[in-house]
C-alpha cells in the first residue's frame, strides 16, 4: 500500500496515523486491499444492489460508476439505505485489520457504530429527483446522496478527536468527490446551528483526488471537507466511517454511538458535560460581513474579488479582467470567496469550475450568469 500526500509525497505506514493526527491529510492507495477486506467490501455493495434491483437486475451493473442507468434516480436513496446495512458489520473489522496491521497501531481505539454510505448520481440527472433528494437529506443528513457544503464533523455532534476513513467503492474523478480544505484546521471559523461554514468567509483552494476502487482518504474531522459537485457523468460511491484513537471526546449533546476495540461502548452525552470547552473550540455563531467591495483596478492576476453586491470581477494569469455575477447559480455561494484555475473560476462551496469566457460549467444546468470580459477601459460591447 502506499500512503501519500495529496501532493503525491510518499509517506511511511508507520508514520501515517501520527501524520494525521498532526492535520496531514492522507491518501492511502489499495487501503482496503492491504487490509484484506477488498472481497468482503465487494460483496457489500452487490448484497446491496440485490436488496434494491433483484438479483438478475443487479448482475447487469457493472460497477458503481453506472449504476444511475439501471436504478431509478427516486430509487437511489433505496439502494444507499441498503449500503448502509451492508457496510455496517463490515467497518469494525475494516478498521481492525487497518490499524493493527496495516499502520501497526497497537493502543485502545472505537469506531462509529454507523458508517456513511454516499451515492452521488451526475448533478445533470438529478433535476428529476430534487425533492426525493431533499428528502433524503432531511432524513440522513447532507452529503450522502447530494452535496454537502463545508463543514467540520465535530460541529455536527461528532468527537473532537475523530477521523474520518473515506473509501472509494468505485473510482473517483476529480469533480464528483471530496473537497478538503487544508488551510483552516483548527482556526476559527464561523458556522450556523448546524455546523455548516458561513458563506462569507474565504476557504482558500480545496485539496481534491482521484481514486480508484478500495483507495482512501484519511483526515482528521476538524479539517472542513465539503463535497465536490458531481460535474462527472459517472455516479460516485464511497463509504466512510470515523474513528478514534482512544476515547471518543464528545463535545456537545450527540446521538453518535461508538464501539471499542475493547468490546466496550461510548455514546455522546444528551448534554454537554465540557460546555466549556466546547465553548473554546466552537466559534459563536454569528454570520461574518461579507467582502466590501474594491475597485476593479486593485486586481492582481490570480484575484477573485467583489467589485459590487452583485457583481465579482477576476484578473487572469495573463493579465485579463473578467466580470460575472457574485453568487454562484447552485446553491448562492459568494463567488467572491472562489479562486481561479487556469482560465476557470471555482465556486467555493461545491467546487465547481465556470469558464471565465462562457461561464459555461461541466454541469450542463449551472452556468454562470452576467460574465463579460473587461478591459481596464471598461466593460466590451
Ligand atoms: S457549486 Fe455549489 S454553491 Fe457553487
Ligand atoms: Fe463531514
Amino acid at each position: 500500500m502506499l500512503c501519500e500526500t495529496p501532493e503525491g509525497k510518499g509517506i511511511a505506514t508507520g508514520a501515517a496515523l501520527e501524520q494525521v493526527g498532526a492535520g496531514q491529510v492522507l491518501v492511502a492507495r489499495g487501503l482496503v486491499d492491504a487490509a484484506d477486506c477488498r472481497l468482503e467490501m465487494q460483496q457489500a455493495w452487490q448484497s446491496a444492489l440485490v436488496e434494491t434491483l433483484g438479483a438478475e437486475q443487479a448482475a447487469r451493473v457493472p460497477g458503481p460508476e453506472r449504476v444511475h442507468e439501471h436504478v431509478p434516480l427516486d430509487e437511489i436513496g433505496t439502494l444507499n439505505d441498503a449500503l448502509y446495512r451492508a457496510f455496517e458489520s463490515l467497518c469494525m473489522p475494516l478498521a481492525t485489520t487497518m490499524l493493527r496491521d496495516v499502520f501497526g497501531y497497537r493502543g485502545l481505539f472505537f469506531v462509529e457504530k454507523r458508517p456513511n454510505a454516499r451515492l452521488h448520481v451526475p448533478f445533470d440527472l438529478q433535476a428529476p429527483a430534487r425533492q426525493t433528494l431533499v428528502a433524503y437529506a432531511r432524513k440522513q443528513g447532507f452529503g450522502k446522496i447530494s452535496a454537502h457544503g463545508p463543514h467540520r464533523d465535530h460541529w455536527l455532534d461528532c468527537p473532537h478527536n475523530c477521523l474520518n476513513v473515506w473509501i472509494a467503492l468505485g473510482r473517483v474523478r476529480r469533480g464528483n468527490g471530496l473537497s478538503i480544505y487544508p488551510g483552516r484546521l483548527d482556526d476559527r471559523i464561523a458556522h450556523d446551528k448546524v455546523g455548516h461554514v458561513f458563506r462569507a468567509q474565504a476557504l482558500g483552494a480545496p485539496q481534491n483526488f482521484e481514486l480508484e476502487p478500495g483507495d482512501a482518504v484519511l483526515f482528521l474531522g476538524r479539517h472542513v471537507h465539503a463535497s465536490e459537485i458531481n460535474a462527472t457523468d459517472e455516479t460516485r460511491a464511497a463509504v466512510s466511517f470515523r474513528l478514534t484513537l482512544g476515547r471518543p471526546r464528545f463535545v456537545g449533546p450527540s446521538s453518535h454511538q461508538y464501539r471499542g476495540s475493547d468490546g466496550s461502548e461510548r455514546r455522546g452525552p444528551r448534554k454537554s458535560r465540557w460546555r466549556r470547552w466546547a465553548a473554546r473550540i466552537r466559534p459563536k455563531p454569528e454570520p461574518p460581513s461579507e467582502a466590501a467591495p474594491r475597485p476593479i483596478e486593485t486586481l492582481r492576476p490570480g484575484d477573485v474579488a467583489a467589485i459590487g453586491p452583485d457583481r465579482c470581477a477576476a484578473r487572469l494569469a495573463d493579465g485579463r479582467l473578467v466580470q460575472f455575477a457574485r453568487r454562484c447559480p447552485h446553491e448562492g455561494a459568494d463567488l467572491a470567496q472562489g479562486h481561479l484555475q487556469g482560465d476557470s473560476i471555482v465556486c467555493p462551496w461545491h467546487n465547481l469550475r465556470f469558464s471565465a469566457a462562457t461561464g459555461e460549467s461541466p454541469c450542463r444546468a449551472l452556468t454562470l450568469p452576467n460574465v463579460s470580459p473587461q478591459s481596464e477601459e471598461g466593460p466590451r460591447a
